[in-house]
């Protein structure tokens, strides 16, 4: 079954799903297992030869019939060949990325990545041999000049964490094709719902099922999509390391995704409510949110992407730590915290780490996440603090 054949929602609350049986449960159970027995030797040696295999029942680590349902899910909604569940997103960006390098390898990183993508690659990934260089996300085609031999793999993200900058998908994984090296996009920001990469032709999706997927704030979880060529390999490298997604996380991101479609068009729709408010406001310098025709990228944006989700930044014009503090401080309905993606409203001050191209604009950025309060309520909550900037 083809997701883009019937509507994302209607194929999401079925995919996955077992053969009907009279009075099952709609949910498939949590699926709490390690050992795994069976009837005969024959078909335990069976299973160990094919543990690697998607759908094997082997021991708990390998997978049990809920994660197969999931990265079924997940890889039919991605449009790829397999996808494997692992224990958060972090999780699903390091070990694809050490799952297409090697030692001394070089391994191209956009500029604006997730932080902590950053700080394994300086911190961990070189300890092994692997030389990391960092890019300017909106290089384009312009990648190749960056390439040398033994390039294996480019890592990007698209927008960019915290600074919203979206690539030029198609351009950079066709130049990380024609050169033979892995190129992984992390898509968390517009989940398989607005954007879908392999179709663009990436090789690996990376998300964190802790944000939209999971959608409460509740569960930690990651996935790898793969297209055809990386994913065995992919998969045999992940289980290597002996990483799963716990049992309960996938329960709950699999319920996730039944709503995720209708949560996606409801984040978009308040999202895009409050950043136009945001975006006339004195206090204001520019708004980094795709929709916005001043982000950078947002061509792209318009040409790759279906729609936009609720999370964006917001440059205020200068202002003092205490301002800001006393700003972020005021507001009643923003949680201060990392991640997002759940039912509440967020924010969240960044700093932007640039080392390929300075990140020189004045002012502070202001990471926001809209929730499923009233945007009423949300612009009225803004209005109050914003003055607290000065
Ligand atoms: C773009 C992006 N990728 C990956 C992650 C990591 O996901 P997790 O928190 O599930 O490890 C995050 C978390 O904030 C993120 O924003």
């Amino acid at each position: 079954m083809s997701p883009v054949d019937d509507t994302l929602t209607n194929a999401l609350a079925h995919l996955g799903r077992g053969p009907a049986v009279s009075g099952r449960s709609v949910n498939l159970p949590i699926d709490q297992a390690s050992t795994l027995l069976f009837d005969r030797l024959a078909a335990f040696e069976a299973a160990r030869a094919a543990r690697y295999e998607q759908g094997t029942l082997y021991y708990g680590r390998y997978g049990t019939p809920a994660s197969f349902a999931l990265e079924r899910t997940m890889a039919a909604i991605e449009g790829g060949h397999g996808c494997i569940s692992v224990s958060a997103g972090l999780t699903a960006v390091t070990l694809a990325l050490t799952g297409a390098a090697k030692a001394g390898a070089h391994v191209l990183v956009a500029d604006n990545v997730y932080e902590p993508t950053r700080g394994f690659c300086d911190d961990i990934l070189c300890r092994y041999g692997v030389e990391v260089g960092y890019f300017d996300p909106m290089i384009g085609e312009g990648l190749a000049d960056l390439f040398r031999p033994d390039t294996a793999a480019v890592m990007f993200e698209a927008p960019g964490s915290g600074t919203f900058e979206v690539p030029d998908i198609p351009a950079i994984a066709r130049v990380a094709r024609e050169r033979g090296a892995v190129s992984i996009l992390d898509g968390t920001w517009a989940t398989p719902v607005f954007c879908r990469p392999l179709e663009l032709g990436v090789d690996v999706v990376v998300h964190s099922g802790s944000k939209y997927i999971g959608g409460h704030a509740d569960a930690m979880i990651g996935f790898i999509v793969c297209n055809e060529a990386s994913y065995a390999p992919m998969r045999k490298a992940v289980l290597a390391f002996g990483d799963r997604a716990g049992s309960l996380d996938v329960f709950l991101a699999l319920r996730g995704l039944r709503t995720l479609e209708m949560r996606m068009k409801q984040a978009q729709s308040a999202g895009m409510a409050v950043a136009r408010w945001l975006a006339e406001q004195p206090q204001t310098l520019a708004m980094r949110h795709p929709a916005f025709p001043d982000c950078p990228g947002h061509a792209q944006w318009r040409r790759d992407f279906s729609g936009a989700s609720g999370l964006f930044s917001v440059l205020f014009k200068p202002c003092s730590d205490a301002q800001l503090h006393a700003f972020v401080d005021a507001l009643d309905l923003f949680g201060v915290g990392v991640s997002w993606g759940g039912f509440e409203s967020l924010v969240l001050p960044v700093k932007p780490k640039r080392t390929a191209k300075p990140w020189t604009a004045e002012g502070r950025l202001v990471r926001f996440g809209i929730g499923q309060e009233s945007t009423e309520s949300l612009v009225e909550d803004l209005a109050q603090a914003l003055p607290k900037l000065g």
